[in-house]
């Protein structure tokens, strides 16, 4: 049997507010990205998934939309979406689109009826309950740090928003409010995307009064419902974003039988460099072998019984190479490309956040003034008002805040690193004559190079796709290694997380005579025994 397309694909993340302006507006556009789908098909990947372009007032850049079916204008209009579909499908690039449906704009038409009151029939669109001794229903948090509820003086009444306040939850228990939600899908679906990635969809099976957000008991029916409505009848990708899912939930997701989603992302490790039953931003160091222990629980419980999904980055995290590697010009690229080696040959697809292929970094911030992102201002207030000391907190934001991912895709060395002729609505990294898409063009060592080749890798060797994983012990904690294996050839990833040299020892010495797939350092003597800082390479053999 084949695999279905996205199991053999790799995915890149387009954040089209920084991707490319193409009109000078200072915010990147869909014609921006049509203009860069040669670059994209020169990286290789199979799809593009969109972060939210649909009309939205931006509280949380997009992610709270008040029209499903319309472009926003400052992402230009519907005919130059369907130009872009048609474009990227010319060179074999899917389109996949973001859903968000936990919640919508507080904008959005429907909610603006629902505050007319209980008699409006979009009234059951949202969750409404009464107050409590004059406060809110009960104590719900919102992702965003204050109540989940807000108060609406004319109504008399609350509404929940496990977001900002104008990103209002939608009631997944109303059939009409489902059908709405279905036909706008069918709508997108029709246009011939590649698919869906589903923006915190282990919420909508929430039970806000029982305090159940995460993993409510209706979510997998509510999914098998979607799918049965909407794309279950299309051969297309769906990936949810499930911030509480573990190895047994992902099963239930994308078991192959189950006919809910094709994969999920889960955070297992990314939550690994925060203190336990702690926020993202009370910081702890990382250790590789914890990384690699959470890999490879998710490797082998998810073999055979559902899909990875593989990936470092997205519009919400910091940059790998700043947060895991080592983004000093040294080892900028060796360690990006350590990473890229790693994550790349394990079992799932991969996903590029933009900018990841060439190794953009975090851009350090001195004070709050110049952020953008709701969740680090919102974060900021909440800690400084609690006494956090602000340097400390400044540099929680300076790891994890989310505009680390958002500033402009650094293209050339021109005005604004080509992203656009007028201001960009948040700044260039001040790197860009360095870290930029021409200079790594041309430079065959860079690491564009390395993910250019490891999507080659993934395409040329079904082993890669299906082969089974194994941990591999190397006797050194800062040593990685894992091996993919089918019943007539196997792969040897082998990589040094540190920026020391490292000695490590290999039971099987055998791979010594292996064929080399790709290496990070130009020579490959020595590398049986001891690795050079952010060493990296992965070796084949028949078995
Ligand atoms: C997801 C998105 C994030 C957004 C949130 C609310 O986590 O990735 O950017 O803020 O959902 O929609
Ligand atoms: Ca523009």
């Amino acid at each position: 049997m084949n695999n279905p397309w996205w199991q053999e694909a790799v995915i890149y993340q387009v954040y089209p507010r920084s991707f490319q302006d193409s009109n000078n507006d200072g915010i990147g556009d869909l014609n921006g990205i049509t203009q860069r789908l040669d670059y994209l098909a020169l990286l290789g990947v199979d799809a593009l998934w969109l972060s939210p372009v649909y009309r939205s007032p931006n509280d949380d850049n997009g992610y709270d939309i008040s029209d499903y079916e319309a472009i926003g204008p400052e992402y230009g209009t519907m005919e130059d979406m369907d130009r872009l579909i048609e474009e990227a499908k010319k060179s074999q690039i899917k389109i996949v689109m973001d859903l968000v449906v936990n919640h919508t704009s507080d904008e959005h038409p429907w909610f603006q009826e629902a505050l007319k009151g209980p008699d409006n029939p979009y009234y059951d669109f949202y969750v409404w309950r009464k107050g409590v001794d004059g406060g809110p229903p009960n104590d719900l948090q919102s992702n965003f740090t204050s109540s989940a509820w807000t108060y609406v003086p004319h109504l008399d009444e609350y509404y929940l928003h496990l977001h900002s306040k104008k990103q209002p939850d939608l009631n997944w228990e109303n059939p009409k409010m489902k059908q709405a939600i279905w036909d706008m899908m069918n709508y997108w679906l029709a246009k011939g995307i590649g698919g869906f990635r589903l923006d915190v969809i282990d919420l909508i099976g929430k039970e806000p009064d029982r305090g159940i957000t995460k993993n409510g008991p209706k979510l997998h029916e509510l999914l098998q419902e979607m799918n049965q409505k909407t794309f279950g009848k299309y051969d297309v990708l769906t990936v949810g974003e499930t911030w509480g899912a573990t190895p047994e939930i992902a099963e239930l997701y994308s078991g192959p039988e189950r006919n809910e989603l094709s994969m999920v992302f889960q955070f297992e490790h990314i939550n690994l460099d925060k203190q336990p039953g702690k926020r993202k931003w009370d910081l702890k160091a990382l250790d590789p072998q914890e990384l690699h222990d959470v890999f490879s629980k998710w490797q082998i419980q998810l073999d055979q019984k559902g899909w990875n999904s593989l990936f470092w980055n997205n519009h919400d995290l910091p940059r790998i190479i700043s947060r895991w590697g080592d983004d000093s010009p040294k080892f900028r690229e060796l360690s990006g490309k350590m990473l890229a080696i790693y994550l790349h040959f394990m079992k799932g697809t991969p996903y590029i956040y933009q900018g990841e292929e060439i190794g953009m970094i975090n851009y350090p911030i001195q004070s709050i003034d110049e952020v953008d992102d709701i969740e680090s201002i919102r974060t900021y207030n909440h800690r400084v008002a609690e006494g956090y000391p602000v340097e400390d907190v400044i540099a929680s934001i300076n790891a994890k805040g989310r505009d680390n991912a958002r500033h402009p895709m650094q293209w050339n060395q021109q005005t604004n690193a080509g992203f656009s002729e007028a201001e960009p609505w948040l700044p260039v990294h001040p790197d860009y004559p360095t870290i930029n898409v021409e200079a790594a063009l041309a430079d065959k060592t860079s690491l564009f190079y390395t993910y250019q080749k490891l999507i080659q890798l993934r395409k040329q060797y079904q082993v890669i796709v299906s082969g089974s994983y194994q941990a591999v012990a190397a006797n050194n904690p800062e040593v990685l290694a894992y091996r993919r294996f089918t019943g007539s050839e196997e792969i040897l990833v082998v990589v040094n997380f540190s920026k020391e040299t490292q000695s490590y020892h290999l039971a099987d010495q055998d791979w010594q005579a292996a064929e080399e797939l790709i290496h990070n350092y130009p020579e490959s003597s020595q590398q049986w025994t001891q690795l050079k800082p952010y060493e990296a390479f992965a070796v084949k053999r028949k078995k």
